[in-house]
């Protein structure tokens, strides 16, 4: 009993020593290791974060080491913080399927981009993220959805698949429901180089009318008044579509459009501030990064007018060499955080998180400026 006592006090002391080891976070520092509660890197790529009962969420990828990091060999990851420094790690809350290689989510399937929204209405969380089942590479296009009880999770996987099978964007035009180009059945298309015929010339949307849009790179977002869309990159990664979900977040409403046809937008990113809306999206380079570009509406289904660049100064061609994945709402304020990812597929655990404060100004400009290090006094 002495023994097991002395070996408990050990115990505790070793952990209390451990603790302190890590100091307090209380600045952000991009492109540099981000140490969770543990004192790993942060291991949640291609995030978004969900505000709930005055904690932040975060979800993202879970990466391992070596190239097969690139595909989903454990599931998605949550931090939680109440300062957005300093992040607590909370384990996975949405596992790939072990044992069932027919599972759409079987270990090793492609599964990016997770983002979760609460629906006040039924009191769930509600997941999407892009998947390609196992084996398939890109060439599935899908969208996943998962639900749980709390933002800890678990998360239950419930449905893939293809948007808005069958029906017809708000804006459609008449040629998109004549006959589908013959050389439109055969394109697999990763970016514009594969494209050399603009997208409505080739009618993608109609040769996937009956089968549902392609869905890549998304995320969600959650208006003032209840409503959700999903933003995705669709018609072979060349024109993003805003599709607008159902009540209960699960399925879509059947009610979207097609914006910035053959512009090929990738890792859309969306905001409100002062009842405007704003989009930052890359271009199509796969993971290796390119100029971000920018957009701003009054109203979600547009007119869209593009903004160019929001980056300004050294690397602002490459976004700071990263991708975007979020812009995270400062709670209780009209400040705005500008989240990307720098990959690394070579190693996807080592990619790196860039945070930087987005700067929309009265007169609707947005910029993005590189900060080694800041916190969130920037904003006063
Ligand atoms: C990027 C995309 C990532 C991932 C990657 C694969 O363009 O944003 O989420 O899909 O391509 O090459």
């Amino acid at each position: 009993m002495r023994y097991l006592l002395i070996f408990c006090s050990l115990l505790i002391a070793n952990c209390k020593e451990k603790d302190s080891r890590f100091e307090k976070l209380s600045t952000f520092n991009p492109g540099q290791d981000w140490l969770d509660n543990r004192g790993k890197h942060i291991n949640a790529h291609g995030g978004g974060i969900l505000l709930h009962d005055n904690t932040y969420f975060w979800y993202g990828e879970h990466k391992i080491e070596g190239k097969i990091g690139n595909t989903a060999q454990v599931g998605v990851h949550l931090y939680t913080s109440t300062d957005l420094y300093n992040w607590r790690d909370e384990g996975i809350v949405l596992q790939v399927d072990e044992t069932n290689s027919n599972s759409d989510i079987s270990k090793g399937c492609i599964l990016e981009r997770p983002k979760v929204l609460f629906n006040d209405k039924t009191n769930k969380f509600v997941m999407w993220f892009h998947l390609e089942p196992k084996n398939q590479n890109y060439s599935s296009a899908l969208t996943g959805v998962a639900i749980s009880n709390s933002p800890r999770g678990p998360f239950r996987f419930i449905k893939s698949l293809r948007p808005n099978k069958g029906v017809w964007p708000l804006n459609v035009k008449k040629f998109h429901k004549k006959k589908v180009p013959k050389i439109t059945k055969k394109i697999y298309c990763g970016g514009p180089e594969c494209m050399p015929h603009h997208v409505d010339s080739l009618n993608i949307l109609g040769r996937d009318f009956e089968i549902g849009q392609m869905s890549r790179d998304m995320t969600l977002f959650k208006d003032d008044d209840g409503k959700a869309y999903q933003l995705y990159s669709s018609e072979e990664n060349s024109t993003l579509h805003i599709s607008q979900l159902s009540d209960d977040y699960l399925s879509h409403s059947g009610t979207y459009k097609r914006f910035f046809q053959y512009r090929f937008m990738e890792a859309p990113t969306i905001i409100k501030k002062n009842g405007k809306y704003f989009i930052i999206a890359s271009g199509c380079t796969g993971w290796n990064p390119n100029a971000a570009r920018s957009a701003s509406a009054d109203n979600i289904f547009g007119p869209w007018t593009e903004l160019g660049n929001p980056c300004i100064g050294e690397n602002a061609n490459t976004t700071f060499n990263s991708q975007g994945t979020f812009i995270l709402k400062v709670k209780n304020t009209e400040n705005y955080i500008f989240m990307a990812d720098r990959w690394k597929p070579s190693n996807p655990i080592e990619g790196k998180y860039i945070w930087l404060p987005l700067n929309i100004s009265d007169n609707n400009s947005i910029e993005l400026e590189w900060q080694e290090k800041w916190d969130l006094s920037i904003f006063n």
